[in-house]
């Protein structure tokens, strides 16, 4: 059994859409277990318990929204102080409006959001570009959302927009059946 967690935050629903299709993808492969929660309620022992970590942001002035910073700031890094991370799987995504037609800071977004996955030590699952749905709403780094049009009118994310963030559920989930906890460090 593998335990995928999913955290993130959200204030118009774009991210949160884009964590209950990576939750969809993840839990249509078996043999796992799925826990979603928001970055200001997820807590040590969430961390702790789990094989796979995904980390969803807004984009927020072109970065981690600062929900999403103070988790792995206080509950992650306690995690990062005791090596407990280490070998377990990691995978990120970002919710922006778009603005500039070209992710508008999503790249940024989850560049950062990778790096400190790497502090962990995580096992860092990537977007490959055959992902179904990826021409639409994916990098390299993982699913990307545009929640607003060209004129800048909030319009959600369309479920096409949700294909790559399923997908990259089931990525992840399969890596952490795969390695079946299996300790590949240290
Ligand atoms: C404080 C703030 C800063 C933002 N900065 C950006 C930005 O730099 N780039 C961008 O594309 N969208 C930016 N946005 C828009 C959000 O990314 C957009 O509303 C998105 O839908 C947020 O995800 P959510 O729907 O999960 O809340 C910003 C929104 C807020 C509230």
């Amino acid at each position: 059994m593998a335990r995928i967690l999913i955290v993130y935050a959200s204030d118009h629903g774009g991210t949160e859409k884009m964590a209950m299709a990576a939750s969809d993808g993840a839990r249509s492969v078996p043999g796992t277990e799925i826990v979603v929660k928001k970055a200001e309620e997820a807590n040590t022992a969430d961390l702790l318990g789990c094989d796979a970590l995904m980390i969803g942001s807004p984009v927020h002035m072109g970065s981690i929204d600062w929900r999403v910073k103070k988790f792995i700031d206080t509950v992650c890094s306690g995690a990062w102080m005791q090596d407990k991370m280490i070998g377990k799987v990691g995978a990120v995504f970002a919710c922006g409006s778009g603005y500039g037609n070209a992710g508008g800071g999503s790249e940024l977004t989850m560049l950062a959001l990778l790096n400190n996955l790497a502090e962990l030590g995580l096992l860092i699952v990537p977007l490959p570009k055959n992902t179904p749905g990826y021409r639409v709403a994916g990098l390299q780094w993982g699913p990307y959302g545009r929640a607003h049009a060209e004129d800048l009118s909030p319009k959600g994310l369309s479920d096409e927009q949700l294909v790559s963030s399923k997908h990259h559920g089931i990525h992840v989930a399969r890596v952490a059946r795969a390695l079946d906890g299996a300790k590949v460090f240290g």
